[in-house]
């Protein structure tokens, strides 16, 4: 099959400083169906539980572009089939129905969900249903029909507790369906979630996002913010716990926005050492946090709590606090150093990750500097740099002096090389240090294994034992690159 296992960041495909990690046949982690009681009561009222059930005999072919948002619904999606009797197959051919759950964040990969769509016209088996989901689906709604007249279903994340409803109207006879209202204020939780990892879980704490970035889609695809409960999210933590997951990833576009819409009303940084202490529960994970949000709160709880992980993901964009201003980003480069601060204070030692663009319009030669400043003093462990891309329905498209193609390239090359040696000297300091490293991975190579320190560091290491994957293991540090370390085992982590 070939199959790699993502075990960088994990996130949006671009120029990236993730790593793909080769996992032998033997060695993939075996998808996990969760089932039980849905995380709250309106779940059950919204209706998952009257949906229509498959024959049998349909079978579906699910792909996925994207960020891990777009990855976990696509385990939701799969979930939410699954229970209806829909089987899930390798291969597009062989599907009664072909779903696409897509990205829209930056152009190119909007583009690539037209290219793949296009080579579906040719090989659509008669009958087969095609659907594209996601934010391409609910940024370009009905006009997709038009554009590739061979799909006939269009369904947007706010509407895919709808997908079983929407499928059996196409089964019925119904040419062209479509979900894509963003004005809900449910979430999207299921009954079943197709788990794709053994050991890691993610879960979505918060839909959509409020902060209307001028370059963004994602307020327009995934609609405005909803948080669920935290009653509901401890104890769908308490399920994947029982269920044998040791380590959740609480998910969100800005996660620490998160506001529990219950009278409890839990803070996010309350949130995270309640899901730490669930028993069983042994890695907490969170992304992505918004900066405006980020508060001394969450880096006592990591602080206070090792179950916590030490990595935040704190995207800045930019340097420039013009450019900031431009984006809307709500905070200025010497705030968003304030909040790095807080970070480089505290006891337990926390690895910083950011996003970064270049060349959004009017970005001067000086603002590209300050952006090359700001990596000397914030120190990185890992970087995902963008070129601007200009996307519909955002303010910033029609914003004057766009950068070209050219220069912009020039930027992202300039920057990757500056972030790649910053990368290089935090990951050589670490070598004779160790660390607890999940078992994600066998390599091919013989003796070498692969996994994640708690800083969201991927290690390569070697180990003569026939080691199982999800235990815990120490490892020394006794090399580095610019996106990895490399170490030797030293022992086992008592659970
Ligand atoms: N152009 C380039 N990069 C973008 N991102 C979001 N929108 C755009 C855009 N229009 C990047 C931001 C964000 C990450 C998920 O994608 O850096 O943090
Ligand atoms: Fe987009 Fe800004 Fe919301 Fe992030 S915070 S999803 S960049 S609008």
């Amino acid at each position: 099959m070939g199959k790699t296992f993502d075990i960088g960041l994990g996130r949006l495909a671009g120029t990236s400083v993730s790593v793909s990690v080769p996992l032998n046949e033997a060695q993939d982690p075996p998808s996990k169906i969760e089932g039980g009681a849905p995380g709250t009561g309106e779940v059950k009222a919204a209706g998952l539980g009257d949906s229509p059930c498959a024959t049998g005999a349909e079978t579906f072919y699910l792909e996925t572009f994207g960020c891990q948002m777009n990855e976990h619904d696509s385990e939701k999606v799969a979930g939410v089939l699954l229970a209806r009797g829909y089987k899930q197959v390798e291969s597009a051919e062989s599907a009664s129905v072909v779903l696409y759950n897509t990205c829209s964040i930056r152009e190119k990969a909007a583009q690539k969900v037209f290219s793949r769509l296009g080579e579906y016209r040719f090989t659509q088996q008669e009958g087969q249903i095609i659907g594209v989901l996601g934010c391409v689906a609910q940024q370009e709604g009905e006009k997709i029909f038009s554009r590739a007249p061979w799909v006939s279903l269009v369904c947007g994340s706010a509407s895919y507790r709808k997908l079983p409803q929407l499928l059996a109207q196409l089964e019925a006879g119904n040419r062209r369906v479509t979900g894509l209202e963003t004005d809900t204020d449910e979430t999207f939780e299921t009954e079943v979630t197709r788990r794709d990892n053994p050991w890691r879980a993610y879960l979505t704490i918060i839909e959509g996002c409020d902060k209307a970035c001028s370059y963004c889609v994602v307020p327009f695809t995934r609609g405005p913010e909803r948080s669920r409960t935290s009653e509901s999210i401890l104890e769908e933590v308490r399920r994947l716990a029982d269920a044998g997951y040791t380590e959740v990833q609480l998910l969100g576009q800005t996660v620490n926005s998160y506001a529990d819409p219950s009278a409890r009303k839990m803070r996010f940084s309350e949130l995270l050492v309640a899901v730490a202490e669930v028993p069983g529960i042994r890695r907490v994970r969170f992304t992505t946090s918004h900066p405006r949000d980020f508060g001394k709160d969450i880096v006592d709880a990591i602080e206070a709590v090792p179950a916590i992980c030490e990595h935040v993901h704190l995207p800045v964009q930019s340097g420039s606090t013009k450019v900031l201003r431009a984006m809307a980003r709500t905070y200025t480069r010497g705030e968003y150093l304030e909040k790095v601060a807080l970070l480089r204070v505290a006891k337990r030692e926390i690895s910083l990750t950011t996003d970064l663009i270049v060349g959004f319009p009017g970005e001067t030669e000086r603002d590209f500097e300050e952006t090359l400043s700001l990596l000397d003093l914030a120190q990185y462990d890992g970087a995902f740099c963008f070129k601007y891309s200009p996307r519909p329905n955002t303010p910033s498209l029609k914003m004057d002096d766009a950068i070209p193609e050219e220069e912009k390239s020039r930027r992202l090359a300039i920057l990757m090389e500056k972030q790649r040696e910053i990368q290089r000297g935090r990951n050589e300091r670490l070598i004779g240090q160790s660390f607890e490293v999940m078992v994600e991975g066998k390599s091919k190579k013989e003796h070498q294994w692969s996994g994640h320190t708690s800083s969201n560091k991927v290690m390569n290491f070697t180990s003569r034992e026939q080691e199982s994957l999800g235990d815990y293991v120490h490892v020394k540090v006794t090399a580095a690159t610019p996106n990895s370390l490399v170490g030797e085992k030293i022992g086992m982590t008592e659970g």
